[in-house]
């Protein structure tokens, strides 16, 4: 069974907590992760979690993450443009930029390319493949509005950090995963982690 190849980047808007938790439900799946963070992505996981790790696998090593014996997690620095996806030719399933900066956002709008997470974005726009930005920001302007209108229009996902509230969440573990919930389904993955509208036998 070929299994699914994931890229993720973490950049350097607030809810950091989108992040982990994605790695976390991909890790304990059988699948490759293909991971990037921004350094502005870097600096606010330490605000905001505590992260200063070179590694994001000793990281969720250390928080108890369940990993599949399967999944694998491959750290690739930014300016690392030798990595396998920034090439067309390297398949993968598709990548999820969670939290997605305004900066970034216009980066892969403009289709400039100063990073490897702005090239792995602009290469799935051009090869088809899914790309799920997951923006965090408020209140937005025109120019925010403008770079998701034409990402969109070229084919990305915007999905953004607005979680919501119509299955009772308890936690903002709950209201993050309600957020990640639509991301997996949106690169077709099979996943439990927040109940289903309408899905009676979804445990709450
Ligand atoms: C604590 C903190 C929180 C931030 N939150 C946001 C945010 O929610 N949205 C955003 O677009 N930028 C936010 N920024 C600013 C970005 O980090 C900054 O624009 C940076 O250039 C983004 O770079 P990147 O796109 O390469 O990650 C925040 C910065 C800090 C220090």
């Amino acid at each position: 069974m070929n299994q699914k190849k994931i890229v993720v980047a973490i950049c350097g808007a607030s809810g950091a907590i989108y992040g982990i938790r994605l790695l976390a439900a991909l890790m304990n799946m059988p699948m490759s992760v293909y991971l990037m963070i921004s350094p502005s992505g870097r600096a606010v996981l330490a605000h905001e979690s505590g992260f200063s790790h070179p590694s994001m696998a000793v990281f969720l090593k250390e928080h108890n993450c369940q990993t599949h014996e399967d999944a694998h997690l491959y750290e690739f620095d930014t300016d690392d443009f030798f990595a396998p996806f920034a090439s067309g030719s390297f398949r993968h399933d598709g990548m999820v930029v969670a939290p997605c900066s305004m900066n970034t956002l216009a980066a892969m709008a403009s289709g400039v390319t100063h990073n490897l997470i702005h090239r792995a974005g602009d290469v799935c726009l051009k090869e088809k493949r899914p790309l799920i930005l997951v923006p965090r920001e408020t209140p937005l302007n025109r120019i925010h509005l403008e770079n998701m209108m034409r990402l969109a229009d070229a084919g990305a996902v915007i999905l953004p950090a607005m979680p919501g509230f119509y299955h009772n969440p308890q936690t903002i573990e709950d209201l993050v995963d309600s957020v990640l919930t639509r991301v997996l389904d949106h690169l077709g993955i099979d996943h439990p982690l927040s109940p289903r509208w309408g899905d009676t036998d979804t445990p709450k």
